[in-house]
């Protein structure tokens, strides 16, 4: 049975280890916050998938091939998206994003820019089965940079692969960044900016909380908590009570009721899987994709890969 989001939040704050999904980081204020991230020297991600695909902007196309419809999964800000328009040459794009009013600004701006490339703003969450009945015969180019698949679980990751290479229907792709394992130093450096935006970033999932849940989270209460999990190759963030703490989150069909955490308990809020490449496309290949290309910084910091779907 398909949940709404108060209760899907009142159903992982009150479980045994209390989460919160990283989908809910996404509200304006969060995208906002997430695009400074991406500014910051300390996180090479964004920079260096960048620099990936403008370094391999001919190969990337060549290999990507006609595209009817590109799908970008988690579009943001458009960006990655938008400095590819000129190689691939999308009869379409698609835009989707979780983030509804953020992404529409976004796709907005970018129509102006590119107003013969027919495109359109679509808020969901992609953590949901999804399906394109409307263009099941074009070929579609999925697009899922910035290592957003890093957030899922393996086995959900490998589910869904397993969806996309069935909604390629025997033709397009996937065109997909992911963040390598690399030295701890580096990893953690990167969640724990010294200026402090990304322990906004996971803060700020609170005020999202109270927004959407009416619960009662005082951000002085908190704090950014976020290391390397080697064992499970894995940033992990937590949110940690800075004191004993009692919340109120009011019931939404269920009833309300005070959540009491204690001085250094723990809300995990993400992981964030590091793969290595030989790993990472082994799990393309088990969900169906093939002749798989892929481009990688001199460091090896971050992996760009197009995984076929075609027969
Ligand atoms: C790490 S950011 C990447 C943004 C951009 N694609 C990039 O590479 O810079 C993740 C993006 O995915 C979106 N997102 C996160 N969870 C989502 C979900 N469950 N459904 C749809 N969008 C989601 C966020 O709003 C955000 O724009």
């Amino acid at each position: 049975m398909k949940q709404t989001l108060p209760q899907e939040l009142h159903r992982s704050l009150t479980a045994d280890v209390p989460f919160i999904s990283p989908k809910f980081f996404y509200d304006d204020i969060g995208s906002h916050l997430f695009d400074v991230i991406t500014l910051l020297e300390e996180y090479y991600p964004t920079r260096t998938e960048q620099w990936i695909m403008d370094a391999n902007r001919a190969a990337i196309a060549k290999a990507v091939g006609d595209c009817d419809v590109l799908l970008d999964l988690g579009a943001g800000n458009c960006a990655k998206a938008s400095q590819l328009f000129n190689s691939i040459k999308p009869k379409q794009y698609r835009a989707l994003d979780i983030s509804k009013e953020y992404l529409e600004a976004a796709v907005a701006d970018l129509q102006k820019q590119f107003p013969y490339i027919a495109m359109r703003a679509e808020a969901i969450d992609l953590s949901l089965p999804l399906a394109f009945p409307d263009i099941a015969e074009r070929r579609k180019i999925f697009f899922f940079p910035g290592s957003s698949i890093g957030n899922y679980d393996p086995e959900k990751a490998d589910q869904f692969f397993a969806n996309l290479a069935q909604e390629c229907h025997g033709n397009g792709g996937l065109l997909i960044g992911v963040d390598l394992v690399k030295d701890h130093e580096t990893l953690n450096l990167a969640y724990n900016d010294p200026l402090g935006v990304t322990a906004a970033f996971n803060l700020n999932i609170l005020l999202n909380v109270n927004r959407i849940t009416g619960s009662h989270f005082n951000l002085h209460d908190w704090e950014h908590y976020a290391f390397f999990n080697e064992s499970q190759s894995r940033i992990e963030m937590h949110l940690r009570a800075r004191s004993d703490v009692t919340v109120s989150l009011p019931g939404d069909g269920t009833k309300e009721r005070a959540i009491a955490f204690k001085a250094g308990d723990l809300i995990h809020t993400e992981n964030s899987y590091k793969y290595t490449e030989d790993g990472f496309t082994e799990k393309l290949r088990r969900a169906g994709f093939g002749n798989l290309q892929t481009w990688t910084d001199p460091k090896k910091h971050f992996l760009v890969c197009f995984a076929n779907a075609n027969k």
